[in-house]
């Protein structure tokens, strides 16, 4: 790292996050860490691949006033919010309000004055920070829930510059949306962009729509015409993943020996089952938990040969709805293991922690069966993840119908409804014993769609729409 910020960039990225959080040791020493998430994911290697673009964001933490910097080739902008900010606009707004609505309110939206002006405050700090980096005709790229007003604040700071806006989450059904009590401010914000991008085309299609009905601007199949005059487009573009990335990862021989020791390491089982997520009500993770215990309890898996390894980075953690879930997760392993595990052999192993990417290569390389079970997610990076991870072609993806990656994966993976239990036990047993043949069939044109549909793919064809 050091600390030379070059001059106005011609590209720049705004999303809530930094790529990287700042971590201090017990000693006071400092680190930089991969931010959590698939937005991180996706876009840190379209940001090493242009050179002298910059990437506004928050360091992770509260109160911290940092000068940019650059790290692994990304100019870094820190924007600094207060430990009310945190509370008020991070886990209360973006996390307690809109993460929940947009995601079918699988759990319950609040919905607070205050957290709504913290909002706004923030919002318009971060529109500010774009502003002063962003050169002149510059194009800047708006990401995520968090900063859903930035793009009209920007556009009234800055006219001259380019603004695309692109939502990782799902963007929900009208009859959702309309619960917001500032629906308006919302769609007025996402509409100062250029081009707003959805990860589903029923996502952009429930803009458009909210839009027409709402604000009466006339619209067309993925634009609307404001009353200036100027046109707001609104697209699909599903992200996916640096493919080749992590084929290569795959492919390194101590990753191979690290995947080898794992299945080792959890007593060598004939048939492990994965699951890999932030510990997030959405993941679907205690359905995919009970399916599997009900397996082994019933003697449909035989708890000798079966095992789950179900990995969480800790995601959220003061936000009452990931406290509790924290807690019941720990209830259902503890149930599964204290009725049918013995001395040497759980069924599952739970790992709550953050690991190095090369750890979570070697654990997809590892694992026979996939479970990605969300309730609701804009995509799922970790399901094409496993999938680039499979370099002889087996293995097999259990995918829920209610994540972005099924819009195109499903036709090649063991497709489940996670509110199905009984659905997902035959799913997942069917996934586990399906002819090798069939699995490779399927894990062929999984593999041929997520190596053509890669990360710069989808950064190109958005950039290009935008102008
Ligand atoms: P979300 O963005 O909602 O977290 P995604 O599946 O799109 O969901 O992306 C999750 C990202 O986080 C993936 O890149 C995955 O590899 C990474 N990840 C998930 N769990 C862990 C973990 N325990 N340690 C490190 N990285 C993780
Ligand atoms: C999802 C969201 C991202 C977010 C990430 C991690 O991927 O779409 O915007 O950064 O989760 O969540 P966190 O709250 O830790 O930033």
């Amino acid at each position: 790292m050091n600390n030379q910020f070059e001059k106005r960039s011609d590209f720049v990225v705004v999303a809530n996050r930094l790529s990287v959080d700042r971590v201090v040791a017990d000693d006071g020493s400092e680190t930089w860490r991969t931010s959590p998430g698939g937005l991180v994911t996706a876009l840190e290697p379209v940001m090493q691949s242009r050179r002298g673009s910059a990437w506004v964001g928050w360091p992770g933490s509260p109160d911290e006033e940092l000068e940019p910097f650059v790290h692994d080739g990304i100019q870094l902008v820190p924007v600094s919010l207060s430990a009310q900010d945190v509370t008020e606009y991070y886990e209360g707004f973006s996390n307690a309000t809109l993460w929940p609505l947009f995601h079918d309110g699988v759990a319950f939206p609040e919905y607070h004055r205050e957290w709504w002006d913290a909002y706004v405050r923030v919002n318009r700090r971060f529109a500010e920070a774009a502003a002063a980096v962003a050169a002149e005709g510059a194009q800047v790229w708006v990401q995520d829930y968090q900063l859903l007003l930035v793009p009209r604040m920007l556009r009234t700071l800055r006219p001259d510059l380019y603004i695309g806006f692109f939502l990782h989450i799902p963007f929900p059904p009208m009859e959702l949306f309309v619960q917001l009590p500032w629906r308006a401010e919302i769609l007025d914000g996402l509409l100062g962009s250029d081009l707003v991008g959805f990860q589903i085309a029923g996502g952009a299609s429930n803009f458009i729509h909210l839009v027409s009905e709402r604000l009466g601007y006339p619209t067309g199949d993925d634009t609307v015409t404001l009353p200036d005059g100027r046109v707001c487009a609104a697209r699909a573009y599903p992200i996916s993943i640096p493919t080749q990335r992590f084929a290569d990862l795959a492919a390194d021989p101590a990753v191979q020996e690290r995947a080898r020791e794992i299945r080792a390491e959890l007593d060598d089982p004939e048939l492990l089952f994965l699951g890999v997520d932030r510990l997030d009500y959405t993941k679907g993770i205690k359905h995919r938990l009970r399916a599997f215990g009900e397996l082994v309890t019933s003697g449909q898996l035989d708890p000798d040969r079966a095992a789950f390894l179900q990995v969480a980075t800790p995601s959220r953690e003061r936000v009452e709805e990931y406290k509790m879930l924290r807690d019941e997760i720990d209830r259902i392993v503890g149930r599964i293991n204290g009725s049918v595990g013995r001395i040497g052999r759980q069924p599952v192993t739970y790992l709550h922690t953050h690991y190095p990417r090369e750890e979570m290569v070697a654990m997809y390389s590892a694992a026979d069966v996939m479970v990605v079970s969300p309730l609701r997610d804009g995509m799922n990076l970790v399901a094409k993840e496993y999938i680039a991870c499979r370099r002889n072609g087996d293995g097999a993806l259990v995918l829920s119908e209610f994540t972005g990656a099924a819009d195109e994966l499903s036709e090649w993976t063991y497709s489940i409804n996670p509110y199905d239990i009984n659905g997902m036990k035959a799913t997942m047993l069917r996934a586990a014993t399906d002819a090798p043949e069939e699995r490779q069939r399927r894990m062929a044109a999984l593999r041929e769609q997520v190596f053509t549909h890669d990360i710069d793919r989808w950064a190109e064809s958005f950039l290009a729409d935008m102008g």
